[in-house]
């Protein structure tokens, strides 16, 4: 049987940190793999996380099987997190979350949902997206299609080139992937004003928005990295959003998200919530649990919410410092182009606009790593190594 299997290409995002991992340089650099860093390169466990622990540690009274739609406290936590509680949805019982591991793990099940609901879908995603869309979309089997979203030339959302491909392309039934905040990989989101717009054409079309929420709170902070998703959700029938807490809690190996779907009644939501109880059933039977304990245990608590939020906005903060100090730290270089687009957009990620050759030379040459679209995550650069970078530009991009 196996021995029909053929090799399989490395993944372009994942084995980017084993080919560091592996390299003897001093001055090495990892920009690839979308992980918070501190500016002395590690990736802690946040001190709100550790307290949550510790009181896990002592008061989890059982680690009995939970259900498929997992920890109901940690549920209701993550929509009050992403709707608000005062929203129409929440108080008129449209949106329901299901735990999900992980974000990709919530965008699986949201995906294999729409199949369920309508196999023929297709589901739109941006060109460029996160790589990763395309396989998991496939996998639940829908069709994908993209819309225009990045002007490489410009550096900047190309709307008009966005909204012409859905106004030509949408069919009733489709579905547009939106990226919630902090575009990846390119960084540059949607306006509130575009928000609105799309949110008129997907009524118009009668087409679903399906939102990838994976950096809440690395934008401009945890309400305003939602103002687009809020506003949509309170002007839609039905919406689907896969939330994760990979980042903003810094959870990554603990697989922690949420599938949330926003429904025309509250019976057409808990009907959502069960069949995505069936799919989990069938694939994990049921989501880890530490993780989602922990962000349950911190958003219960005042006081640990407080020292999340402290350790959210300092993350938050020294990316978006950093962003500034990477366009002028290149033009002292010599950098021939500007790079101060990079002050215009949000999240981890940047696109350069280099080519693939130099990409590569930078890992040849300088052991640099990013992906070879010349996605950066912003992240990995600090004081200490920007020089370094900075001159390898310039040797390399001139
Ligand atoms: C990334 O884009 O680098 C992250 O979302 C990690 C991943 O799983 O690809």
């Amino acid at each position: 049987m196996f021995e029909q299997l053929q090799p399989i290409k490395a993944d372009a995002i994942l084995s980017l940190s084993v080919e560091y991992r592996a390299d003897n340089n001093p001055n090495k650099i990892d920009l690839g793999v979308g992980v918070y860093k501190t500016e002395t390169g590690e990736t802690p466990v946040l001190a709100a996380v550790k307290q949550a622990e510790a009181f896990l540690l002592q008061n989890q009274p059982s680690k009995t099987y939970l259900a498929p739609t997992g920890n109901v406290g940690f549920n209701q936590s993550m929509l009050e997190l992403v709707f608000g509680k005062d929203h129409v949805v929440m108080t008129n019982k449209r949106a329901r979350a299901v735990q999900a591991p992980g974000g990709t793990g919530a965008l699986s099940l949201a995906s294999r949902l729409i199949a369920r609901c309508n196999s023929n879908a297709n589901v739109w995603v941006s060109n460029p997206t996160w790589a990763n869309h395309i396989p998991l979309i496939q996998g639940a089997g829908l069709t994908i299609k993209e819309y225009t979203y990045y002007d490489t030339a410009a550096k900047s959302i190309d709307f008009d080139g966005m909204m012409d491909d859905l106004r030509g392309g949408l069919v009733a039934g489709d579905v547009v992937l939106v990226h919630g905040c902090c575009h990846n990989p390119c960084g540059a989101d949607l306006s509130l004003e575009q928000w609105k717009q799309l949110t008129d054409l997907l009524n118009e079309k009668g087409v679903t928005p399906f939102v990838d929420l994976a950096y809440q709170g690395f934008g401009s902070g945890l309400e305003q990295d939602v103002a687009g998703l809020r506003y949509m959700a309170a002007n839609v029938k039905e919406m689907l959003v896969a939330a994760s807490c990979s980042k903003n809690f810094g959870l990554y190996r603990e697989r922690v998200g949420a599938t949330m779907v926003v429904s025309e009644t509250e019976q057409a939501a808990s009907n959502a919530v069960d069949n995505l109880g069936v799919v989990a059933r069938a694939i994990w039977s049921m989501p880890p649990d530490h993780g989602a304990a922990v962000v349950e245990t911190i958003l219960a608590s005042e006081e640990l919410t407080n020292v999340w939020h402290g350790e959210l906005i300092e993350m938050c903060d020294r990316i978006n410092g950093l962003r500034s100090l990477v366009a002028n730290s290149l033009k002292e270089a010599g950098v021939a182009q500007s790079f101060d687009f990079m002050n215009n957009e949000n999240g981890m990620f940047s696109f350069l606009g280099i080519t693939p050759e130099q990409v590569a030379q930078l890992k040849t040459d300088f052991s640099i790593y990013m992906v070879s679209s010349s996605r950066i995550n912003v992240a990995g650069l600090n004081a200490n190594n920007l020089p370094y970078f900075a001159d390898a530009m310039k040797k390399v991009v001139g």
